[in-house]
């Protein structure tokens, strides 16, 4: 069986940059997630469907014509990795995600991703519902405030304009709706390693997740 490291957590916790961080470590592949909501979102968007259409959603998600290359994330050719990115974007994803027929639509995309040497697969419900056969499953955390942050940061360093204020709301606001879904709500998973990253810099962070993995495979030269 493939080995895969999960890890999950709330947006803007740094999952993103750390499981790409591991994967380039290991020589492993990547799974995010959050990107194949992110599609449905967009597909959706642009469709004019109305998020009450759960079952046309699902469909569309199965059946998206989709390309993850180093060029970037293609949607029927069109480069749309700027496209997924906004906050729109994220917010829509956010809602596709609460409905049941499109995660399980997206399954067969995840499970696909896990193949030899092995997999860090990122997300809110890898550990959980996804991979549960994880060897390890990380759940990093960190302050709303914080996480606001660092959004702000990144959003200023593309030239937008933004208000932090705006963004601590937005955060909240989709939090409140990942935990609190019926279906896979964010939460850590059962023998998840939880770090908070408030305070903490990506090195350090990636040294306790290196740990942790290195402490499960022995054999591997992290
Ligand atoms: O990680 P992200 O911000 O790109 O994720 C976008 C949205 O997709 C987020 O609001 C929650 C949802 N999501 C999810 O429900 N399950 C996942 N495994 C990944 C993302």
């Amino acid at each position: 069986m493939t080995r895969v490291v999960t890890i999950d957590g709330p947006s803007g916790s740094g999952k993103g940059t750390i499981a790409a961080l591991l994967a380039e470590r290991l020589g492993w592949h990547c799974l995010d997630s959050g990107a194949l909501y992110r599609l449905v979102g967009l597909i959706v968007d642009r469709a004019g469907i109305g998020f009450e259409k759960g079952n046309k959603i699902a469909e569309l998600g199965r059946n998206m014509d989709v390309e993850f290359s180093p060029a970037g994330v293609m949607l029927e050719g069109e480069d749309v990795s700027i496209a997924i990115r906004t906050e729109t974007a994220g917010n829509n994803a956010s809602k596709v995600a609460a409905i049941p027929a499109v995660r399980e639509a997206l399954l067969q995309w995840q499970h696909d991703y896990a193949r030899e040497p092995g997999l860090i697969a990122d997300g809110r419900d890898m550990g959980s519902v996804v991979f549960p056969q994880a060897e390890v499953k990380i759940f990093l955390d960190a302050s709303a405030e914080e996480r606001a942050q660092r959004r702000y940061k990144q959003l200023k360093e593309k030239g937008l304009d933004v208000s932090l204020a705006g963004l601590v709301a937005e955060i909240e606001e989709r939090d409140q709706r990942d935990r609190n879904r019926s279906v896979a709500p964010l939460k850590a998973p059962d023998g998840a390693l939880v770090v908070d990253s408030t305070g903490l810099s990506i090195e350090e962070v990636l040294a306790t997740v290196l740990e942790q993995v290195q402490c499960t495979f022995p054999d591997l030269e992290v």
